[in-house]
């Protein structure tokens, strides 16, 4: 018996498993309840008396022996791969393999229109997020009871009226013209708050860029080509223009520029409507008192502006429908615009 014993402890010592039905074997053989200890546990019977009690203590350490070996095994192909892996040798001609981030969608569009712009002779200006009533509506020739000055609106400092966040970036368009000097061929992005309801279509935040042209004998033609060249730039030279006569405070005419609908290409789809134009921006040209405003003798200068919002330009040329995907940075969205710039 002890020969036994000790033939099977030099086994279980000598013991190597190289996969998954080596230890499977291993365990068979010496752990499950059929096992050859499990034998050896049944032989106690046939032992005399006076000897069991070293028996029992001999056949115990064996099975210590196979259990403790057992998780030595097991541990060691859990390692086994990643030893092994760690051992070859390492290829220095291999790329680094490099997680990089995406460029965000709005500043895909945002880049590319600054580009655009750029080519003909425009810079770009900042101004600040938080805005006094001057240069947001008063110098815009907001009348002191226009709507979009209610609270529903703009979101107003509690303590001082006087100061809001900006609901456009025309305010940087005043802030550039009472600093500087004419001629200005400026473009102006910036991110600007509205007090509304968050859902697909609307948000508290989102981004414009604004665009004015001011210098001697500046008109509306200027307007129609600048914004015609911008348009087939940017959705594809086959792309149609229309001007549709608007309103706003701060431009006298005031125009809408829609576009040939850049998804059917004017055929009909449910992103125009089926009219097959889609607008893309407000324009006009500058209000004389919004020149005088900022010191600009509107006699001698005139100028245009217009205004567009980034995320609704993004929405039609990457045709995402639903506005708060701009803003949740969900990587499963953001990782879609990944070869794009
Ligand atoms: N500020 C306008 C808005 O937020 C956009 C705009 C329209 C800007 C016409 C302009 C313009 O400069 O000429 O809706």
């Amino acid at each position: 018996m002890a020969d036994k014993i000790q033939e099977l402890s030099e086994e279980i010592k000598q013991f190597t498993a190289a996969n998954q039905e080596e230890l499977e074997a291993y365990r068979i053989k010496f752990i499950s309840r059929k096992s050859v200890l499990g034998d050896l546990f049944s032989e106690m019977k046939n032992v005399a008396p006076e000897n069991r009690k070293a028996y029992g203590q001999a056949v115990n350490e064996v099975k210590q022996l196979a259990e403790e070996k057992f998780r030595a095994l097991i541990e060691e192909l859990e390692n086994g791969s990643e030893s092994s892996a760690s051992k070859a040798p390492i290829d220095l001609s291999l790329p680094p393999v490099v997680n990089l981030g995406t460029v965000h969608p709005l500043t895909i569009i945002h880049n590319r229109i600054v580009e655009i712009f750029q080519k003909i002779g425009f810079n770009v200006a900042d101004g600040p997020e938080i805005e006094d009533d001057f240069h947001n509506f008063t110098a815009l020739n907001f009348p002191e009871n226009h709507p979009a000055r209610e609270m529903q609106d703009t979101f107003f400092i509690e303590s001082n009226p006087d100061i809001a966040l900006r609901t456009h970036t025309s305010s940087i368009q005043i802030r550039v013209m009472e600093n500087q000097k004419p001629p200005f061929r400026t473009l102006a992005p910036g991110r600007v708050f509205r007090n509304e309801a968050i859902s697909a279509r609307a948000h508290c935040f989102f981004h414009q860029v604004e665009g004015f042209f001011v210098d001697k004998n500046v008109g509306l033609v200027d307007l129609k080509q600048t914004l015609y060249y911008f348009a087939k730039e940017l959705f594809g030279q086959d792309t149609q223009v229309r001007f549709r006569p608007s309103y706003f405070p701060f431009t006298e005419p005031s125009a809408e520029m829609d576009i040939s609908c850049n998804i059917c290409k004017g055929k009909g789809c449910n992103v125009c409507k089926y009219t097959g134009w889609v607008e893309i921006l407000g324009s006009g040209m500058i209000d004389p008192n919004v020149l005088e405003n900022c010191g600009i003798d509107s006699e001698e200068y005139t100028g245009f502006a217009f205004g567009m919002g980034i995320e609704r330009i993004a929405m039609l040329k990457f045709q995402v429908n639903d506005l708060r995907l701009y803003s949740e940075n969900d990587v499963r969205f953001l990782n879609q615009f990944k070869n794009i710039s």
